[in-house]
């Protein structure tokens, strides 16, 4: 596990480290490797997050284009409008005690966000918006998890066939378009799965990403004061929330392509081994940032970190998150600028999870 943030860098931008578990974790597609039921899922599937090299940019290639400014542009004004509705739809709810930030505000905006982004047509909305849902539900078994996952799929492959006869100006447009036009086109399945991984990494990230900025400005009226007064950007304040908690604490799992010394730490590595990259630790490193605890929107030393990861896989999505997070997190600071935590940051419920990294609920009173 790499902690040292310096060296998650070389390492995840390096050629000698690889996210493709079928070639570089010996004995892994052959079955004799006794693997964890989450590691395996994260590492099973095959799709632009778990591959390498050149199969690595043939599978990114269509999901970067079909995520450019101009798609970021584009969906400003929808997001805008999407955050007004769960806004006033808070607003019924205003008087009760407690509300939960997350169910109520964090977690409906990215779903339909993403269901807006692919261009899911209204008759499908409503079925794909509840199965989509139900990916998320922690509290879900695994078999209500996987019935989730295929209805996702069986819609999406819809969504597929019918975008290769008439590819609109959506997401799932631009990819069959970009996947077209690559040297090598991308089958149905594997246009699909991509779609699946757009849907999942930018899902419950964004989820936590709104919660996690909210939760770090209202338990810090000074650093709040500073970003309502303009003084500091929303954004830079979303900076430090994510290098102090990303979303993200560490997606399963790099291998050593061949064995090497990385030459400035002296570290080993032998062929083959795994790699866990720790991204939340990065963002906690003492060799980069002072006082790494502290939230702090006007960090001398910079609040830029891994959270949105490093190297080739880079996260595309990155733009658009951003946009997402700071019109959320923006607007329903001016609609309840005093809402109160009703219970202390160190109090609030987190996910059993070394990956997933955020609060799963969040009890407030709107003011
Ligand atoms: C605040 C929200 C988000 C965070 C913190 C986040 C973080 C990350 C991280 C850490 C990675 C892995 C990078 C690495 O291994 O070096 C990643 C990959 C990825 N993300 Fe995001 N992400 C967010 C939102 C999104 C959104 C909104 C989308 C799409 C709509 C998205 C799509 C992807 C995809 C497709 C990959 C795989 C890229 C590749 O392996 O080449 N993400 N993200």
């Amino acid at each position: 596990m790499v902690l040292d943030s310096a060296l998650a860098e070389r390492l995840s931008a390096g050629p000698h480290v690889s996210r493709d578990a079928a070639r570089h974790w010996p004995g892994f597609s052959e079955g004799t490797r006794s693997v964890d039921g989450v590691i395996a899922a994260w590492i099973g599937t095959h799709n632009a997050l778990n591959s390498y090299g050149d199969d690595h940019r043939q599978l990114r290639a269509p999901i970067a284009a079909a995520l450019t400014r101009r798609r970021v542009e584009v969906m400003a004004p929808v997001i805008e409008s999407i955050v007004q509705d769960v806004l006033d739809g808070l607003d019924g709810l205003g008087a009760r005690e407690d509300i939960d930030l997350v169910q109520s505000y964090a977690l409906p905006i990215p779903h339909e966000v993403i269901t807006r982004l692919l261009g899911v047509p209204a008759q499908h909305l409503p079925q794909f918006s509840a199965a989509a849902a139900g990916l998320f539900d922690t509290a879900a078994s695994a078999e209500a998890i996987a019935r989730s996952m295929g209805a996702v799929l069986a819609l999406l492959d819809q969504l597929v066939a019918s975008a290769r006869e008439h590819p609109e100006d959506n997401l799932i447009g631009d990819l069959v378009r970009a996947a077209d036009a690559s040297e090598s086109p991308l089958s149905d399945a594997e246009l699909r799965d991509q779609l699946m991984l757009v849907i999942i990494a930018g899902t419950e990230t964004t989820v936590h990403a709104i919660g996690t900025l909210l939760v770090h400005l209202l338990s810090h009226p000074d650093q709040h004061a500073l970003v309502t007064s303009g003084q500091i950007s929303m954004e830079a304040a979303l900076a430090e929330s994510l290098r102090l908690k990303p979303p993200i604490a560490a997606i399963p799992l790099r291998f050593a392509v061949r064995r090497f010394k990385d030459s400035r730490s002296g570290e080993q590595f032998g062929e083959g081994e795994p790699i866990l990259i720790h991204l939340a630790a990065a963002g906690l490193d003492p060799e980069r940032y002072t006082d790494p605890e502290r939230f702090d929107v006007q960090r001398a030393d910079g609040s830029r970190s891994l959270a949105f990861g490093y190297g080739p896989h880079v996260c595309p999505g990155a733009a658009l998150a951003t946009r997402e997070v700071v019109i959320a997190v923006t607007r329903f600071l001016e609609r309840y600028p005093d809402t109160r935590l009703a219970v202390a940051p160190e109090h609030l419920p987190e996910p059993s999870s070394f990956i997933s990294n955020g609060y799963l609920s969040i009890p407030v009173q709107l003011a």
